[in-house]
């Protein structure tokens, strides 16, 4: 009721009206951002396949089911909204658009950690990257003039940290029910993290290659999501157990862009 309340009175937000459209057409279209764009919307568009594996782990306890139906309507925004800048700019037709979901969605995105607790963290993850790429990309979209962008990844972006909130006070109650085996596992999905679904969309290469020249390396990783995890559940390094006592430094595929311009 907490979460809801703070949505409902704070954060929520009107594809229509919160976002200036008229203003779209100020700057020249930006190549780099709008692949970039185009890339976050394809990971947000694997929303089903997210719904089903909350619901399918989940779904038969009513507060978890209420957060998933609550969350996806919050994410089924965030691809909408990339994707109406992409249209409403010119940078991509209806037709590459619905062309693009129609491939987008013929991979199936697989959740890839087999237990719920695993999952839980692995979301409090994913939502504090997510949140991370889109400061950074409303950083760039700014420097470039891209003010419409900006205030889309601003929107977005904020929902990724409530919800990066919402799965550590869940990690945290885990926590206290079993420490050592919460711990084990958020060793092990630290250890092996990868962002969702990029490797599922089409042209993965080109998109895997144009973020990794620009993209979150080790030192990111561990300072701006590993950092703030641990303190956020009250943590250090040395909690986690395993044969390393710290994730590794260069976590392997998890290729994303911190800036695109350079
Ligand atoms: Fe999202
Ligand atoms: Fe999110």
């Amino acid at each position: 009721m907490t979460f809801f309340e703070k949505a409902e009175r704070t954060r929520r937000w009107n594809l229509f009206t919160d976002i200036d459209w008229d203003a779209i057409d100020t700057a020249p279209p930006d190549p780099q951002l709008a692949t970039n764009a185009e890339t976050f919307c394809g990971v947000e568009m694997f929303l089903p396949d997210y719904l089903q594996t909350h619901l399918e782990l989940f779904g038969r306890d009513y507060a978890q089911a209420w957060f998933a139906a609550n969350w996806g309507y919050e994410e089924s925004k965030h691809s909408l909204a990339l994707r109406e800048y992409l249209r409403r700019s010119g940078q991509r037709s209806e037709e590459q658009l619905h062309d693009y979901a129609g491939t987008v969605l013929s991979k199936r995105w697989e959740r890839p950690y087999p237990s719920a607790r695993e999952m839980l963290i692995y979301g409090m993850i994913q939502e504090l990257t997510t949140f991370v790429v889109y400061r950074s990309q409303r950083t760039v979209a700014i420097e470039t003039g891209h003010s419409v962008l900006a205030d889309i990844y601003r929107l977005i972006g904020r929902d990724e940290m409530a919800h990066t909130k919402f799965y550590q006070h869940m990690v945290a109650l885990h926590l206290d029910d079993d420490r050592e085996g919460t711990l084990r596992d958020l060793a092990h999905v630290l250890r092996t993290f990868r962002m969702p679904a990029e490797q599922l969309l089409p042209d993965a290469e080109a998109r895997t290659e144009l973020m990794r020249s620009t993209g979150i390396d080790g030192r990111v990783y561990l300072r701006d999501i590993v950092a703030p995890t641990l303190t956020a559940l009250r943590l250090t390094r040395h909690d986690l157990p395993g044969p390393r006592q710290a994730p590794p430094v260069e976590p392997s595929g998890l290729v994303l862009p911190t800036r695109t311009r350079e």
